[in-house]
């Protein structure tokens, strides 16, 4: 088997996050060294308190968490979205965390650990990216450790969630999402086209809820939590599909596009404009513009079996 790719997550834990964190923490394609937070779904203060507790829940070894930024760079931030629930995180009861944080700030923490890497690392962000602006502002010199970013933010042909034209992370802080999709180093964008391609019924969350394990028992609840706050009969994996991305590269079709981050303040503020046209040899763009590569689509049986055989509930969720 080959050796676990090491990797740092950066996120706003959150009920997707902590899908998010379940997968990674128990795929064994994947070495989390080390997991950082930032406001965005929730409170700087709510997101740390989350991922500790969920943690704690999965009874997890003791992977350094530190605390981040607890506001965008520029903007005062955005008013909590409603859908995580009251504690952010689904309101499963989860109580206060065993485990603490580590003292450093996150990008102290991510200068460190990636300065201390003997070889690049791969950065998981599934959140705002203020955090991993900041870092690589103040230390650009990191940048040769960091193997890839996958970023889960913007849209490619959808439209946003949080305005017409903008997905949350970005619109939450968009000269942070300009910062890092303009830094020159490799970016695998997840946007909101994929992010809503992966479901799980309510049923099969009713199933997990059902289930031994801690892990799927909370991603059950996670779930259901949304699928009653949309009053839908699904919900989506969310930020997890990011996750899969990284363990299972093959279940994505992914182009290398031009990207473009609106940082005007009229209604497109956050929103990631691509060049989607077939032919952009010798036709005008102005502004700046930087190639990633852009998840179009993904194979959902293949990642709903990834997350169900991460949460040891294979039986829980259908062919
Ligand atoms: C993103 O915003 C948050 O609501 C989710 O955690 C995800 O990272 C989707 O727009
Ligand atoms: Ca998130």
């Amino acid at each position: 088997m080959a050796k676990p790719l090491p990797v740092l997550l950066d996120v706003d834990t959150g009920g997707d996050d902590a899908l998010a964190l379940l997968l990674a923490m128990a795929s064994p394609a994947l070495d989390v060294r080390g997991i950082t937070c930032v406001a965005g779904n929730c409170a700087l203060e709510r997101v740390v308190t989350n991922t500790l507790t969920l943690l704690d829940a999965i009874e997890a070894p003791p992977v350094p968490v530190a605390a981040g930024m607890d506001r965008p760079v520029l903007d005062p931030g955005l008013p909590a979205p409603p859908l995580h629930g009251g504690d952010g995180m689904g309101d499963l009861g989860l109580g206060a965390p065993r485990r603490s944080r580590v003292d450093d700030h996150a990008v102290e923490f991510l200068r460190r650990t990636l300065s201390d890497a003997e070889e690049p690392m791969t950065m998981i962000c599934l959140a705002p990216l203020s955090n991993i602006a900041m870092l690589l502002r103040m230390y650009p010199c990191v940048g040769e450790k960091i193997e890839r970013l996958y970023v889960m933010g913007g849209t490619y042909a959808a439209p946003g969630n949080t305005t017409p034209a903008a997905e949350f992370n970005v619109r939450y802080d968009p000269e942070a999402a300009s910062v890092v999709l303009q830094s020159g180093l490799p970016v695998t964008l997840y946007p909101l086209d994929p992010f809503m391609q992966v479901r799980i019924t309510e049923e099969e969350a009713e199933a997990l809820t059902r289930s031994r394990g801690s892990s799927a028992r909370i991603a059950g609840g996670i779930i259901l939590h949304y699928c009653r706050f949309f009053g839908m009969a699904f919900s989506l994996i969310g930020d997890a599909g990011t996750v899969a991305t990284v363990i299972d590269p093959e279940g994505a079709t992914t182009l290398e596009r031009p990207v473009h981050v609106e940082l005007s303040s009229g209604i497109t503020r956050g929103a990631t404009v691509f060049d989607r046209r077939i032919l952009t040899d010798g036709f005008a763009r102005e502004g700046e513009w930087t190639e990633v590569d852009v998840v179009t689509k993904v194979d959902a049986p293949r990642y709903r079996k990834l997350m169900a055989a991460a949460l040891g509930a294979v039986e829980a969720l259908d062919d």
